[in-house]
């Protein structure tokens, strides 16, 4: 059975104390939820991750990184490597996501290298894909995807791609309030875990958790989440309120 999960995506939002305080809360709403098949992260920035990791409680909340580095270790100023991540207590890592991609150049080859020190250092993957707008208005988004996945995951054996979640997150939908529309997330969620079973099989396909990302709030993840291959979501801003986040774990927690 495949998890269900609601992950927050912190971006480069919240100092150290203001991250430690909405970690609390989350933690509180979410434990009052008494949501536990729903698997809930956080991911923060660097700096706040060893000591969220101190201030949730594991069984409730999970930490996450939004980035590593390709190498192991060495002279490489201002990285962060997936070891360093691991010893904080953080059991994932976001890495693709089109942020990176776009503004700091993240190739697909530079993501199979990140992906592989995350898994070496016992990391589960939030692995993002998603086509922008003008691929989308050309009907590419599934060549753009399925390219993505393939070139991104593939390389993996299929115990490695157990390890990995997958989030839709189309890019036009990113902080934008425009979010897929249930029809849309749930297309793209089922073309994404077809590409999966002709990769790795059904069963490792009927694994794998599809979260959908972008403008997903309290007021339309019921309806996201409705849909049978959309296995939970990967929030952006409202992510940053305890009380909003709290409403779309519960809402991923009824169906
Ligand atoms: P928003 O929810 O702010 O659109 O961001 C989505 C996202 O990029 C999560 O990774």
């Amino acid at each position: 059975m495949r998890k269900k999960i609601v992950a927050g995506n912190w971006k480069m939002n919240k100092t150290l104390q203001e991250g430690i305080e909405l970690a609390k809360e989350v933690n509180a709403k979410v434990k009052g939820l008494n949501a536990s098949q729903v698997k809930v992260i956080i991911g923060t920035p660097f700096i706040h991750l060893a000591e969220v990791t101190k201030q949730v409680d594991p069984a409730v909340v999970s930490v996450a990184a939004q980035n590593c580095a390709t190498e192991v270790s060495g002279a490489f100023t201002g990285e962060i490597s997936a070891a360093m991540v691991a010893s904080t207590g953080s059991q994932y890592v976001i890495l693709g996501h089109s942020e990176r991609r776009s503004y700091y150049g993240e190739t697909d080859e530079i993501l199979v290298k990140k992906v592989a020190r995350a898994l070496e250092n016992k990391l589960e993957v939030i692995f993002c894909v998603g086509e922008v707008l003008a691929e989308r208005e050309a009907e590419k988004h599934f060549d753009v995807v399925k390219s993505q996945l393939v070139n991104g995951l593939f390389n993996l054996s299929a115990d490695e791609f157990s390890h990995i979640v997958i989030a839709y997150e189309p890019v036009w939908a990113i902080g934008t309030g425009k979010t897929a529309t249930s029809a849309q997330a749930q297309e793209m969620h089922a073309f994404i875990r077809k590409v999966v079973a002709e990769k790795y099989g059904k069963e490792v396909a009927d694994n794998t958790s599809i979260l959908y990302g972008g403008s997903c709030n309290a007021k339309n993840a019921d309806e996201l989440f409705a849909n049978e291959d959309v296995d939970g979501g990967l929030i952006g801003g409202a992510s940053l309120k305890a009380e909003d986040f709290s409403i779309i774990v519960a809402a991923r927690a009824k169906h």
